[in-house]
């Protein structure tokens, strides 16, 4: 009963999905024997983008924001959507990654978040992954434009997401400035998307004789020992992978107070529940205080945007030590399990060349799904 009526609901959102990317009718099938989850060919895929942008830039985002891809997106989703949905894009790239067999791993925003609790940023606006060269051209040659189907545990419909592949990735020049995003994993329900970024060598550097230099198209620079081995962890509840040195990685990225600050961008660190709460009225001592706070915040208008509705002010609480910007308390998240690879030695005199692993068979063998 409730599966034959889940089984409608998917089938009406992907005959929506095909009539609008012209996909051959999924309708009249047999549901009975519809496998749960399913992708569609690579090659069905056809979308014409929006041309806003700047001249030779591949993708194309919303005229409103810069976090949702314009072909899909009709409005910038609220605060509790918005965190859901890059939730449920957080689960269903690593687990296509891992299907697959590329080598992707955590950075920025992430990999702090993943620092605290293993969890995104709840302030953050998008998940920031890298893939190594070989994975790149392997999603390039075999899963440009391909469609994925999820329907996780505990949702009506399923969800169709994209992976785009950027024609420029293989430009490795930092001065193609308009084309830094390599790939996309594009939510088509919101248009909200994860950004891939490339590990490249970087070859100029190399030929300098500055072993294990590496480069990304946006700028970003590392030895190649900062991210390999990578260490096997979890985030969001998926496996994932994230750089040998992730605590040096963000101190030099964010300064070691991002390791330590227990307030930050309006929401504060509980020690007890291991979690970013976003600030409220009960933050401090009156509501008219946290009012000012918002009028004084410097992102007072992302902030707006952001948070969830506030509870009424029910009486002025006061929590101890919230002054809602300079807390640089002692509390430090718990420490984190990793998997602590050991490192490979590496013979004398010669350099590592940098890790290509891509696992796994061709594209059309894939099925992913919860189970
Ligand atoms: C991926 O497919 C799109 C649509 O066909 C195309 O415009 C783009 O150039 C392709 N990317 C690569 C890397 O071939
Ligand atoms: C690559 O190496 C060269 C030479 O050391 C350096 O000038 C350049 O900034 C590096 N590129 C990146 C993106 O790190």
């Amino acid at each position: 009963m409730r599966s034959r009526y889940a089984w409608l609901l998917v089938g009406l959102a992907c005959q929506d999905l095909a009539n609008a990317l012209a996909v051959p009718s999924s309708q009249g099938r047999d549901e009975s024997v519809k496998p749960p989850h399913h992708r569609v060919k690579p090659q069905t895929v056809q979308l014409v983008s929006p041309n806003q942008n700047a001249p030779g830039k591949y993708f194309h985002e919303a005229s409103f924001s810069g976090h949702y891809d314009g072909r899909f997106a009709s409005g910038k989703l609220p605060y509790d959507a918005r965190r859901e949905h890059l939730t449920a894009l957080t689960h269903t790239y690593f687990k296509t990654m891992n299907d697959i067999g590329i080598e992707t791993w955590l950075m920025h925003g992430s990999l702090l978040g993943w620092y605290w609790n293993r969890n995104a940023l709840p302030w953050d606006s998008d998940i920031d992954v890298m893939v190594s060269e070989r994975s790149i051209d392997h999603l390039a040659n075999y899963y440009n434009m391909s469609m994925h189907h999820y329907a996780e545990p505990g949702r009506e419909a399923g969800r169709d997401y994209l992976l785009e592949i950027n024609p420029h990735y293989h430009v490795d020049s930092t001065s193609d400035t308009t084309n830094v995003i390599d790939a996309r994993w594009i939510c088509t329900q919101t248009g909200l998307f994860i950004d891939i970024t490339t590990l490249r060598q970087n070859r100029s550097a190399q030929a300098q004789g500055i072993d294990g230099a590496m480069m990304v198209k946006d700028n970003h620079h590392y030895m190649y020992d900062d991210i390999f081995p990578l260490r096997e962890t979890t985030f969001e509840g998926v496996n994932t992978r994230v750089p040998f040195a992730y605590a040096d990685l963000l101190v030099e990225e964010y300064g070691p107070a991002a390791l330590s600050k227990t307030t930050h961008e309006n929401h504060r660190w509980d020690t007890e529940k291991q979690e970013w709460i976003p600030l409220s009225c009960l933050d401090f001592r009156t509501c008219d205080d946290f009012h000012n706070h918002l009028q004084l915040g410097t992102n007072a208008a992302e902030m707006a945007e952001h948070m969830p509705a506030q509870p009424a002010a029910a009486g002025a609480g006061v929590v101890a030590g919230a002054d809602g910007h300079h807390a640089w308390g002692p509390a430090r998240p718990k420490k984190v399990d990793v998997h602590e690879p050991s490192r490979p030695a590496r013979p004398a005199g010669e350099s590592r060349p940098p890790s290509a692993h891509v696992y796994g068979e061709a594209a059309t063998k894939s099925t992913h799904g919860s189970p």
